[in-house]
């Protein structure tokens, strides 16, 4: 089952990147729709009086919706399948815009704002997945990736749009404008295909056949159409079930990989970031501001370093590293605190360790995790499982978010740092001794390595096990 690279099933035409660029539309509104409302709510809060926990519900509601997608879309990603998993959320993404952006008073906007969560949860796991699905296995990680790039940037736009609009208190505007990106992810969609292993696992070979060679660029595409049926047959073995002992490592993984990447704590980052500026003794107003830029831009640039590597060095590696420089980072940003006061000069420490942590995150964990999680389960599980990490994901974010001014109350801010940073060292720990390396396999080949009952771990880079 050894890829050379002459195996057409490593190629891709140019309308595989057509098509991921599409699906990851849903990460760019996955990135604005979270991002927009730190700029958004300032206005917001004005206009309607809000109260500050009414506030705080505003903000949290696209996480409540996110868990709810999440765990609704799964089954329904198997069933339906991802492409028109997309096709829907695009539609209530669409629904979501243009409610928020006509809210007549705060309940209809909460309500239009659990809606867009819904959206986003579905969203973030089926636009890896449906990628991961019709990439090559050799550039799997960069066009998975893609999904990433385009949340960053999608959180970046978010802040500028919020900037833009600040003059005219265009609150409206910052929320529906989402409905472009919205509208075009589902138009455009209708004309992209199937996943082509989805369609195999619902017996339509023929219709996989000519996805595959619409997107491989050739006609020989019977290895891999085989291949591909070949898993399922192993799964029908009835071995595959989603809490098998078959999935059951891979499930760990996932699972594990989603609550590390939220609690240590980059949506403290990405939603205070302004408010850890302020804390540094940066405060005047437009600080807040460029704040959010330079955090925005850092995370855009170095997330197009790891997807430019993620194929040539590994998931493992940027994991590990980027896992490293966010605990440096966290370290030295809570030294920084503790010691605030001594001197301006550790002002300039501060803002240097948090964008050393973001640059981290934005190697590793950020797009590392979501690209694990579209690769490593079994076909015929493949959409609930990948659901199941994401509805993890989304509920340890809401957790932090909830936590957060809590956690500096009670323990202080540099405590709070450095408690993150503890975090980050069990995740290290916990991705040297479980995450496989899938770099260069083909999702097949990673199904094979769980039905020979062998541990993730055990689970090496292409090149190591030539
Ligand atoms: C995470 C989000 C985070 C974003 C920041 C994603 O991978 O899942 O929670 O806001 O990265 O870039």
């Amino acid at each position: 089952m050894q890829h050379s690279t002459s195996d057409p099933s490593q190629g891709g035409s140019h309308f595989v990147y057509v098509a991921a660029a599409v699906a990851a539309l849903g990460g760019l509104l996955f990135g604005y729709d979270t991002g927009v409302i730190s700029g958004a709510i300032l206005f917001i809060k004005d206009q309607f009086s809000l109260s500050s926990s009414m506030e705080e519900l505003v903000v949290s509601a696209v996480l409540i919706g996110a868990v709810a997608g999440a765990a609704g879309g799964g089954t329904l990603a198997d069933r339906l399948g991802r492409r028109w998993m997309l096709i829907i959320s695009a539609a209530i993404f669409s629904v979501g815009a243009v409610g928020t952006a006509l809210a007549p008073g705060p309940l209809p906007l909460l309500a239009g704002r659990i809606v867009v969560g819904v959206a986003i949860g579905v969203a973030s796991f089926t636009a890896p997945l449906y990628i991961s699905e019709i990439a090559p296995a050799r550039m799997r990680g960069l066009l998975v990736g893609l999904n990433q790039l385009a949340l960053t940037s999608g959180i970046l736009i978010s802040y500028l749009v919020d900037y833009a609009f600040s003059p005219i208190d265009g609150w409206r505007w910052m929320l529906g404008l989402a409905a472009i990106p919205s509208l075009t992810l589902g138009i455009a969609m209708l004309f992209m295909p199937p996943s082509p292993r989805w369609l195999v696992g619902k017996g339509e070979n023929q219709q996989a056949s000519s996805v595959l060679r619409r997107i491989r660029g050739t006609q020989q595409v019977e290895q891999e159409l085989q291949e591909i049926g070949q898993g399922l047959e192993r799964q029908a073995s009835g071995s595959g079930a989603l809490m098998g002992p078959i999935v059951k490592p891979a499930l760990m993984v996932g699972v594990g990989l989603a609550i590390f990447q939220q609690i240590t704590g980059i949506n403290t980052v990405i939603y205070y970031s302004p408010t850890i500026f302020e804390y540094a003794g940066l405060n005047q107003s437009s600080t807040a501001i460029l704040a959010s830029v330079i955090v925005g831009v850092t995370n855009v640039v170095f997330t197009i370093v790891a997807i430019r590597l993620v194929d040539r060095v590994g998931r493992r590696p940027l994991l590990l590293v980027g896992l490293l420089g966010m605990v440096i980072g966290l370290f030295i940003l809570g030294l920084a605190f503790e010691l605030r006061g001594l001197s301006s000069f550790l002002q300039y420490i501060a803002v240097g360790s948090l964008m050393l942590y973001v640059a981290s995150f934005a190697i590793g964990l950020g797009p590392v995790f979501w690209l694990l999680i579209s690769e490593i389960y079994p076909l015929r599980v493949r959409g609930s499982a990948t659901s199941l990490a994401t509805v993890a994901n989304w509920g340890a974010n809401l957790v932090v978010a909830i936590a957060f001014l809590t956690l500096v109350d009670a323990i202080g801010r540099p405590g709070t740092f450095w408690l993150y940073a503890g975090v980050g060292i069990g995740a290290w720990v916990f991705v040297y001794a479980l995450v496989p390396e899938t770099k260069g396999h083909s999702l097949e080949e990673i199904e094979e390595h769980w039905h020979q009952g062998k541990p993730p771990r055990e689970l090496r880079a292409k090149a190591e096990v030539r």
